[in-house]
């Protein structure tokens, strides 16, 4: 029976080694000192054996019974603090992280601030391809291939597969097969009045691209948004009200507008029109170069022409029509002095906004 306990020692001193969880606590408990365990079985096993014999033996199994009681306790309990402390360091109650949440991009943000100010003053948004062909970017708008006028606006020609980029864009309506990418969202003018007859104010906003060396206030991507007013007795006072409403609204302050005579070939009479530099008032500035003014829009009342080539009798309809550069804008809000920045999609730039 000696021989017995310590064989039962042995097994509980290799089995406590790879004790590690609570369960295998439990399982020691019962197969040592449970009811059928090993030494329950020793002591029933006591009667049979002669006094001192009980005495001798007895005296080992109780000692080995506290010894493995003791074993058990002092892990379990090691175990259990461990736990406790994990537990500490692992803060369930916390909350979970957040995903980083990104937002628009100042371009869009602008876009929208400015879409919002002409919906409310009663113009819709009217959008077309950026692929666009000739006939919509150039002839409708009076500048015909060879004109002069076409050097404004250096382009990027689509010249191979153009009939399958025709059809794939969905252009079988263009009066010219030759493609572009539209150099202006003004290409949107006889679009639109094709199918639309007279009273309406529309904006057309959108990318163009232009063939041009790159500096810091032109890309060859920016974001135009080209607007139209057809009415009865529209006028350049009219046009006035509306571009100095959008300024104020934009840029949160009276701010004075300039308009000045310009040349292009779908208005009649044209201009350009500048905003008082927001930053100098007229002091010299890196943002309005010692001007005093920047240069914002294109814009002019419709070429009699235009409204003829729509079906639309002139002396019965008139309009304005602009277009400006709704990058310029976020560079004048925002004092950007750099248009390359809105495309090179540096989170230390984008971050800002
Ligand atoms: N499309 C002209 C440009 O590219 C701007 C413009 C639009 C001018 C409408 C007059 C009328 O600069």
């Amino acid at each position: 029976m000696r021989e017995e306990l310590v064989k039962i020692r042995q097994n509980f001193d290799e089995k406590i080694k790879g004790a590690e969880k609570l369960q295998d606590f439990v399982a020691l408990e019962k197969e040592f000192l449970g009811k059928g365990g090993a030494l329950k079985k020793i002591l029933g096993l006591l009667k049979t054996l002669d006094e001192k014999e009980k005495r001798a033996i007895g005296k080992n199994a109780g000692d080995l019974r506290i010894y493995i009681r003791s074993e058990i306790d002092k892990k379990k309990k090691a175990f259990l603090s461990e736990r406790k402390s994990m537990a500490k360091e692992i803060d369930i109650s916390l909350p979970g992280k957040k995903m980083p949440q990104g937002h628009l991009h100042p371009l869009t943000q602008t876009l929208q601030m400015i879409k919002k100010v002409f919906e409310s003053m009663g113009f819709s948004v009217f959008l077309t391809p950026e692929i666009e062909t000739e006939f919509y970017n150039f002839d409708s708008l009076n500048v015909p291939e060879d004109h002069p006028a076409r050097d404004l606006w250096d382009t990027f020609w689509l010249e191979d597969n153009q009939k399958l980029l025709a059809s794939s864009f969905k252009l079988q309506d263009s009066k010219s097969e030759r493609l572009l990418l539209r150099t202006h969202t003004t290409a949107m003018q006889l679009r639109y009045m094709e199918k639309h007859n007279p009273p309406f104010r529309i904006i057309s906003p959108g990318k163009c691209f232009r063939y041009e060396a790159s500096n810091n206030t032109h890309d060859i991507q920016f974001i135009h948004t080209d607007g139209l007013m057809v009415d009865k007795d529209v006028s350049i006072a009219n046009f006035k009200a509306v571009i100095e409403e959008l300024f104020r609204r934009i840029f949160s302050d009276k701010i004075e507008v300039r308009v000045r005579p310009g040349y292009f070939p779908f208005v009649e009479p044209g201009f350009e029109v500048d905003i008082a530099c927001y930053k100098c008032q007229g002091k010299n500035c890196p943002i309005c170069k010692g001007k005093g003014w920047l240069e914002i829009m294109g814009a002019g009342m419709v070429h009699p022409e235009i409204l003829k080539r729509a079906g639309f009798n002139p002396a019965h309809w008139q309009g304005f029509a602009f277009g400006m550069g709704v990058d310029r804008i976020a560079m004048i809000k925002y004092g950007i002095s750099d248009i390359r920045l809105f495309y090179q999609n540096d989170l230390r730039f984008l971050k800002q906004f």
